[in-house]
Parts: structure tokens; sequence; C-alpha cells
């Protein structure tokens, strides 16, 4: 049986780009990306238009309500996991009950460390060479009702050196984010 993802993203979409091209190169195996959904007109559409993935756009300005019910009739109730890969929008209560461990997010820091609101992107490499740390990493785990509080399935560490900035980490941290989600997604669907 094949498996179907469904993708969600907010921005650049380079973790779409490794998904797609896992499943190309057979590291991802026998699965498919059913749709991609974003919550914003955002740079990472392209790759599911090139790739001729059905996209929708679903505007997170959308009163609440209709949003969520935009989002709940988007994604295809036969999917095997919903991939968060970079998406900034809050999942609604009904959708982590519907898809109860089949909904998965990427952050990049080793959580439970710097998590939760307002930490995303920049804010989140800043806040750990702020914190004086001598490493971080990246995080795969289940979505629950919290931000960023579900439960870890898998994490990558990463060396902080004496002058890294903000931006070289998020750089580093960002190639072990690529390998991370493709391996926990291959992981999930083929064990
Ligand atoms: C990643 O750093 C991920 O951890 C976070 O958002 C970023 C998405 O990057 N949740 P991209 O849009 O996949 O390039």
């Amino acid at each position: 049986m094949s498996h179907k993802l469904t993708v969600l993203i907010s921005g650049g979409g380079s973790n779409l780009a490794a998904i797609i091209q896992a499943i190309n190169a057979g590291k991802i195996q026998n699965t498919s990306i059913a749709r991609v959904i974003a919550d914003r007109d955002c740079l990472g559409k392209k790759h599911a238009l090139n790739a001729n993935i059905p996209f929708n756009l679903i505007d997170r300005h959308l009163a609440y309500e209709d949003f969520v019910d935009a989002l709940t009739d988007a994604i295809p109730t036969d999917s095997d996991l919903i991939v968060l890969a970079g998406f900034l929008s809050i999942i609604p209560e009904t959708l982590i009950h519907q898809y109860h461990r089949k909904i998965i997010n990427l952050h990049p820091s080793l959580l439970p460390k710097f998590g939760g609101a307002g930490m995303y992107g920049k804010h989140v490499h800043q806040a750990v060479l702020d914190a004086g740390e001598s490493e971080s990493g990246c995080s795969v785990h289940y979505v629950d009702s919290g931000i960023d509080t579900g439960e870890v399935i898998a994490q990558t560490k990463v060396s902080i050196f004496p002058n890294d900035s903000a931006e070289t980490l998020q750089k580093r941290i960002a190639i072990e984010e690529h390998n991370l989600l493709v391996q926990t997604i291959e992981k999930l669907l083929n064990g």
C-alpha cells in the first residue's frame, strides 16, 4: 500500500523540497505528496507547483472558523502523515484529535528547550546564543495542543562555535533539519 503525505508550509519550503527530492531518490519509499497547503503566499509554493503537486493557499487572515473549515477541507482525509514543514499557524484542536499521532512538526532547537510562542526562525537561534548554550540542533515531534510541546520523535545535535551568529547557526541546523525530517518520515511510514 502506498503512503500519502500532506505538507503544510509558510516560508521558503526548503524542507518541502527535501521531501520531494527524497521521494524521487527513493529515500522515502512508496510515498507521494497528496497536497501542499500554505497559510500565506510564500516562496515554498514553487516547489509544489514545479512538482505538479496539488496546492492550496488558505489565508491565515480569514475569520478563524473559516480558516479552520478551509484547512480541514483541504487536508485529504486519507493522509497517512501531515508534515508541518515551517508552518506558522496553530493547528486547530479538532484536527489534532482527527489526526491523532499523524501530525508532525519540525523545530530548529533541541526541544523542550527553546520552543513555544515566538520561538521561530532566527529568534530561536538568537535565544540559544544568548543563553550561552554549547550545542543546539533540531527536533521532530508529534503535534499536540500546545506550542512545540508534543512528544519528541527524533533529534539531531549540532555544536555551537564561539563565532556563531544566529544566521550561521540557522544555516548549519537547516542542513540537519532536511536530513532529520526525511529520515523520520521514512521511519514512521515504512518502519
Ligand atoms: C525550519 O527551520 C523549521 O524548523 C521551522 O521553519 C523552518 C522552515 O524552513 N519550523 P523551510 O520553509 O522549510 O525552508
